[in-house]
């Protein structure tokens, strides 16, 4: 496998004024690639920047005063632990992640919110009124995009959105290890927004590329939910992430998600004789609980 340098991976301007072709290109993003960056989004600089600057002051606080919104042993998703330890031997390097949820208000769990620092609560709600209106757009595109309604898609996987930080501690041996292993997301849709330091990397015909990422673009995952929604037209894009030598790489994605009780399958307008159904309807809590514990999908999907 080759690693490219990213020339490829689509860049949409989402104010061009002809709205149909930004609504084509990020159809056709999603179905070569299942990644792509958006610039001019409507999500202000500022409300970017202040996301990343109280998700930074955190994770810069003792590892005392981070404890105060630690995942607890079992049964929770949210909360701060340390996801990784540098160890040569599974070529991981020090990743630390917060994990909470963002939307709908009564999913929110104010505990796993850090109280410090003090706007770590108003900057995070202020990103997520925008994520979300960002999110649902695309969504729009992806179902007119399959023949459908334009809330087709979010109706399904556009319930929950949840928040995480990733801390990427500098490492000298940066050359020998990775960040996160390669995956695919479990949501619908992801919207990432990365610190100034590069480290994504995406997977497509048999190369790894480098997601070069643009300053105020973010940059979108298309997940396993919406790859099975649209019978495979739409790809889960396979991505890692990899540390620098000196640098501390961050990134925000936000994950947007079914609730746990909602079965996901094709969508059965665009299915029929010529396009059999490729995955078998599965609830998106036992989607989880196989994906978490590596459970082929084989014996599901056809
Ligand atoms: C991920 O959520 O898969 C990692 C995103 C990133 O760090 O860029
Ligand atoms: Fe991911």
């Amino acid at each position: 496998m080759v690693l490219e340098r990213d020339q490829n991976i689509p860049v949409v301007d989402l104010s061009d004024p002809d709205q149909e072709l930004v609504a084509r290109a990020v159809v056709k993003a999603s179905e070569e690639w299942g990644v792509f960056q958006v610039v001019n989004h409507g999500i202000p600089t500022e409300v970017i920047q202040r996301l990343k600057n109280v998700g930074r002051q955190f994770f810069e606080l003792s590892e005392e005063e981070k404890k105060a919104v630690a995942k607890p042993a079992v049964d929770s998703r949210e909360g701060y632990k340390r996801r990784y330890e540098l160890n040569l031997e599974t070529k991981t390097g020090t990743v630390d992640q917060l994990f909470h949820n963002i939307w709908p208000p009564m999913s929110v769990n104010y505990k796993f919110w850090p109280k410090n620092p003090l706007d770590y609560r108003e900057a995070n709600e202020e990103y997520t009124g925008h994520v979300k209106l960002l999110s649902e757009k695309i969504m729009e595109w992806l179902s007119k995009g399959l023949g459908l309604r334009g809330e087709a898609i979010k109706e399904v996987t556009g319930s929950e959105y949840m928040i995480i930080v990733n801390y990427y501690h500098p490492c000298p041996l940066a050359d020998l290890i990775e960040g996160l292993d390669a995956h695919t997301d479990i949501s619908g849709i992801t919207l990432i927004v990365p610190n100034e330091i590069p480290g994504l990397q995406v997977f497509k015909d048999d190369h790894w590329f480098d997601l070069e990422s643009i300053a105020s673009a973010v940059i979108v995952i298309i997940g396993d939910q919406i790859l099975r929604l649209s019978n495979g037209r739409y790809k889960s894009v396979l991505h890692k992430t990899i540390v620098d030598k000196e640098r501390t790489r961050m990134s925000w994605p936000v994950l947007v998600m079914p609730t746990s009780d909602m079965v996901v399958g094709p969508f059965p307008e665009i299915t029929g004789h010529n396009d059999p159904p490729k995955f078998k309807p599965i609830s998106y809590k036992d989607y989880i609980y196989r994906k978490l514990r590596h459970l082929s999908f084989a014996d599901h999907d056809s």
